[in-house]
């Protein structure tokens, strides 16, 4: 019996192997060309020392010196003595570049793009193989003939038949005219990934999702992994966004809380003049409830003056979740104006 092994690198780049249940994860990964970090391959010095976000294993064994007991406890594992005994996400203390490795390259095509609103893009790509990736990440699409690349959240979960992307249309921006201009069915893109450490772990506990704009991309493919395995915690979703129009993928998010037993949500919209009854942001529609007393994992996604206000709430009401996992929409950085 074999198992997905997911490797996420320091640098957000991830990389996914097949690690029978007989093998350490260091030899399936050093067979698929990764070398994660090792010396002595035998549970003495440490070196290989990675952290489990998310699956079972057998730890194999060790010394204190290499691993602790509290180290073990918090998760962290030795892949040169762990065995899977389920699909695993690893997090990688280096970067991709140090285990002779990088991120994939992949050419697809656009298969549709649809309008969703005046200021709302959805599009999908048709790929030449299934790209895997963990729910949340996002690639590096190329915009054809520019020599340029956008990042884009995948909206639609892992294994999904296509992979799907929501875009806000910047008028005049790069990616935003090829898409609403010029890509066509057939249209061919390059892009690299999957990229990011904004992914879904193990739900072990409640779980807020806060989406600004077209940051929900990347919670609708959480929601997409959680249909999956439906979560047995409470779920709740707040997606806020600045006009009406851009309030998108209503009933996508209707339909995962017809099927997902534990999920709820609601949505608002920050301008006063917005014909929508819940106005304000969404750190106005966040309930004591939802933050279970601090035992939460967190998830927030938006443009970063969004994400920056939540962070600042979070903090100026003294509440420390559990997890707090953020990604921000920042503009490219060809532009001069990353956060
Ligand atoms: C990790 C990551 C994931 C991302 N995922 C998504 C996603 O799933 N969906 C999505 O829509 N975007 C996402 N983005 C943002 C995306 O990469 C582009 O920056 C965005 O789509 C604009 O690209 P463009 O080529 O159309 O505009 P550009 O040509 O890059 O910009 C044109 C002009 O508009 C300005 N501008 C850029 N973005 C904005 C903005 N949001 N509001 C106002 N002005 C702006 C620029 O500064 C520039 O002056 C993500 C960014 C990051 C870093
Ligand atoms: S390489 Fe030394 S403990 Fe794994």
């Amino acid at each position: 019996m074999s198992f997905k092994v997911a490797l996420n690198f320091e640098d957000g780049v991830t990389r996914f192997i097949t690690c029978p249940a007989t093998d350490t994860v260091a030899d399936a990964s050093y067979r698929a060309g990764i070398n994660i970090p090792l010396d002595c391959r035998d549970g003495a010095c440490g070196t290989c020392k990675s952290f489990c976000e998310s699956g079972t294993y057998e730890g194999g064994s060790y010394i204190e010196d290499a691993l602790s007991d509290e180290e073990a406890a918090q998760g962290f594992v030795l892949t040169c003595q762990m065995k899977p005994r389920s699909d695993l996400v690893l997090r990688i203390l280096a970067p991709a570049s140090a285990c002779k490795t990088g991120v994939s390259k992949q050419e697809a095509e656009i298969e549709s793009v649809t309008k969703l609103s005046p200021t709302t893009v959805s599009f999908s790509l048709r790929l030449a193989a299934p790209v895997n990736f963990l729910s949340g990440q996002y690639v590096n699409i190329e915009v054809p003939g520019s020599g340029q690349t956008r990042a884009y959240s995948f909206s639609s979960a892992p294994g999904a038949p296509r992979a799907e992307f929501l875009i806000r249309n910047i008028p005049s921006g790069l990616m935003s005219s090829f898409i609403t201009q010029q890509a066509a069915p057939g249209t061919k893109v390059n892009f690299t990934g999957p990229v990011g450490s904004f992914f879904l772990r193990e739900v072990k506990r409640p779980v807020l999702l806060l989406a600004g704009g077209t940051g929900l991309a990347p919670l609708l493919s959480m929601l997409g992994a959680m249909l999956a395995e439906p979560p047995a915690h409470p779920v709740h979703l707040v997606y806020g966004v600045t006009n009406d129009e851009d309030l998108v993928e209503v009933e996508r998010i209707e339909d995962f809380a017809a099927k997902l037993p534990n999920f709820t949500w609601s949505a608002c919209v920050a301008s006063e003049s917005a014909a929508y009854p819940h106005k304000g942001y969404v750190t106005r529609y966040i309930q004591p409830a939802h933050l279970n007393g601090g035992d939460v994992d967190v998830y927030l996604c938006g443009p970063p003056p969004m994400v920056e206000a939540v962070r600042r709430y979070f903090t100026e009401s003294g509440i420390a979740p559990a997890s707090f996992h953020y990604e921000k929409f920042a503009p490219s950085t060809a532009h001069g104006a990353a956060a």
